[in-house]
């Protein structure tokens, strides 16, 4: 630090906190002055000027906020709020009031010092706050189910360039934590895209985010993106499904969407599953719902569970891409053997694909390839006994069902909910894995439904 001394005033009911700032900002060769609330600093300010204050958030008498208030109102003098995890929220008031930066307890003192540095001493030749929103993705508040432990890093969005973490991977988030951050009207947590996209499953370089230098400009992203949703909304819900379990499923859908689009190769795909025949994009972006909503029913809570099911969802049908559209729309009961043989092939081209991409995980590829394997042991590719399926796929094929079924396409006029699931259960029950069928049962909101 250069020779500069700075008048630093510490307000904190805490003395140890109190003494162990200004042990470390003294050494630092500034003036720490001290208040032990808000009511004395208040005095002492109108007295005497500082460069600096430093706010604990709860204290008697006048507390942090109010202070800070009352300071913004007057000067410009900046203002850094230390606050308890549990107090998380207020910062977000505080942020909003003008704080100038935040720590929470126990928070590191080089961190203090920096923040002391980067406010006063660089202060004249401040460049812009980074935009961090490129590096985070939101996820639904509701996805949090308490008694999990989280498996990143879990923030709070206070502005598009400060972001607070509020549990560490492993870390649980109590459920009363959960319900107070929704009744100040939180509806998202965030967690960072790379941290995100590796418990999902994929492998993707993410470099190119961190740099903004995708080739896909974000205009074409969000274009996509819109009429993704427009196609989840108009196609994928069928009537009779329980709607609320159908926005989640659809919100987490989006969540995977927005971190396929940060991969070039993996935005291709979707481009090219859309451009071969949009029903067939709008089929993927169904089984993907589906499959979000079987799983969670099932009491599936890990969230790389849901997200892997989200994701294999999406390209589970990628193959299809090197099948000609002719051999796709004809009816199956009109196809030769030959020809079935050659749609069927669409599983194993679909895992090469996948393959040869490298940004997805190894289960993601499994689930593919294993999508039409049946519970009696005569699906396809390989007959694979029930036993040896992979979980997940054994819900992607119930999604899948459901999805030719229930949704309009070239072989299917669309179907109610009742009568999708009485051919399901006439025909097909014995492929099923029952878990999946009865979870998708008991989503059809129609009493009469189910066995
Ligand atoms: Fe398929
Ligand atoms: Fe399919």
């Amino acid at each position: 630090l250069e020779e500069v001394l700075f008048r630093i005033l510490v307000v904190d009911d805490q003395t140890e906190v109190r003494a162990a700032l200004k042990a470390i900002l003294t050494v630092s060769g500034h003036t720490v002055f001290e208040a032990e609330n808000g009511m004395k600093a208040q005095a002492f300010l109108e007295a005497d000027q500082v460069d600096l204050v430093i706010s604990d958030i709860q204290m008697p008498m006048v507390n942090g906020i109010e202070l800070l208030t009352w300071i913004k109102s007057k000067t410009a003098t900046p203002v850094i709020i230390i606050t308890g995890f549990s107090h998380i929220l207020e910062t977000r008031t505080a942020f909003k009031l003008g704080a100038d930066d935040f720590f929470t307890k126990p928070f590191s003192y080089k961190g203090i010092l920096n923040a002391i540095e980067r406010l006063l001493i660089k202060s004249s030749e401040t460049t812009p706050p980074e935009n961090l929103e490129s590096l985070y993705c939101r996820i639904p508040i509701e996805d949090f189910v308490s008694s999990e432990r989280v498996q990143i890093n879990i923030y709070i969005r206070l502005s598009e360039t400060k972001y607070i973490r509020v549990a560490h991977k492993g870390d649980q988030i109590p459920s009363v934590k959960v319900d107070a951050y929704k009744a100040r009207g939180l509806d998202y947590l965030y967690a960072r895209k790379e941290d995100f996209s590796q418990l999902v499953g994929f492998n993707m370089d993410l470099s190119q985010v961190l740099k903004e230098k995708s080739n896909i400009s974000a205009e074409k992203k969000l274009r996509f993106l819109r009429y993704t949703t427009e196609l989840i909304l108009e196609h994928a819900f069928v009537n009779g499904i329980n709607p609320k379990a159908f926005k989640q499923a659809a919100e987490c859908l989006e969540l995977v969407l927005s971190l396929i689009t940060e991969s070039q190769n993996l935005f291709e795909m979707l481009e090219i599953l859309n451009t071969h025949a949009e029903w067939l994009y709008a089929h993927s972006l169904g089984v993907s719902v589906y499959s979000v909503m079987i799983g969670r029913k099932i009491g599936w809570t890990q969230q790389s569970t849901l997200f892997k099911l989200g994701a294999s969802g999406l390209f589970h049908d990628i193959g299809q891409k090197e099948i000609s559209k002719d051999l796709l729309v004809k009816g199956r009961p009109f196809l030769s053997i030959e020809e079935r043989k050659q749609i069927e092939t669409h599983a194993s081209r679909g895992k090469d694909i996948l393959l040869e991409l490298k940004e997805l995980s190894d289960d993601i590829l499994q689930i593919v390839y294993e999508h039409h394997e049946d519970c009696t042991g005569q699906g396809y590719p390989r007959q694979v006994p029930s036993e040896k399926i992979h979980p997940l796929a054994k819900v992607i094929s119930v999604a899948d069902r459901f999805c030719y079924l229930a949704m309009a396409g070239p072989n299917s006029p669309g179907r109610t909910v009742k009568e999708v699931i009485q051919q399901m259960q006439v025909h097909h029950s014995h492929e099923l894995d029952k878990v999946a069928f009865n979870a998708l049962k008991s989503l059809c909101t129609n009493a009469e439904v189910g066995s």
